[in-house]
């Protein structure tokens, strides 16, 4: 471990303990350790410079699920900092994702136990397809891509239906004046969801683009 809550936990706390608070996927973002080449995800302010908002409300979202046979796949992989979070967080579900480029640790990654990842370009027609095929019901999906509106659009249009029945889409990176297109988008999906959008853009260190938009399916 390198820091965080973890490593700073005074010795008299039972190790019982310990594995509870190990619950908390905050927790385990700021005390897991730093992989060479795998590196530590923007998601939290833990990355040292690219940050975003974004552990607090994962956090809210995924540690009711954490013992939950959940599937989860991730649209950009980058090199592999926040699937390796998925896989160690989620110790009964399958981790899957999609990069156009294979990550520098891929040897690593290679070697978690839930993981699976394909390359391809997730904006093609006929990729999008295949991978939609290869892992259906997923019970959560990120897009973490491209982040420009129309691989946004693309991605929620396609990508949405490996959603199973009461799961959650989640678009990380909006920009704020195309914000509406999603939306319209969202309505054309004739499914029917709970929406929130989590707008950090007017905090202290905020990025420009730092608004994230979760889609709950009905069940
Ligand atoms: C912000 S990074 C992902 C970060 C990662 N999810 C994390 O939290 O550590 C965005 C990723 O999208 C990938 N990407 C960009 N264009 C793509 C495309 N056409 N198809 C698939 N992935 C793409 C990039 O290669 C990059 O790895």
């Amino acid at each position: 471990m390198d820091c965080g809550v973890v490593y700073k936990r005074p010795k008299e706390i039972s190790y019982s303990i310990y594995e509870v608070r190990l619950m908390e996927l905050n927790d385990l973002y700021w005390s897991m350790e730093v992989i060479p080449g795998v590196d530590i995800t923007d998601k939290g302010k833990r990355h040292p410079f690219q940050r975003h908002f974004y552990m607090d409300i994962y956090d809210r979202l995924f540690s009711p699920l954490k013992d939950k046979p959940i599937k989860i796949f991730e649209l950009g992989i980058s090199r592999g900092a926040s699937i390796q979070l998925w896989s160690t967080f989620f110790k009964n579900g399958v981790v899957s994702g999609l990069d156009d480029k294979v990550p520098p640790r891929k040897d690593y990654l290679d070697t978690l136990p839930n993981v699976q990842l394909a390359y391809a370009n997730a904006y093609d027609e006929k990729v999008a397809d295949k991978i939609i095929e290869h892992f259906p019901k997923q019970d959560i999906f990120i897009d973490d891509g491209l982040h420009d509106i129309e691989s946004q659009k693309f991605a929620l249009k396609h990508y949405s239906k490996m959603v199973d029945k009461g799961g959650m889409y989640i678009i990380e990176d909006i920009t704020p004046p195309e914000f509406q297109k999603l939306l319209y988008c969202r309505s054309e999906l004739h499914r029917r969801s709970l929406m929130e959008i989590y707008d950090y853009t007017q905090r202290d260190n905020a990025m420009a683009d730092d608004i994230m938009l979760v889609l709950q399916f009905e069940e």
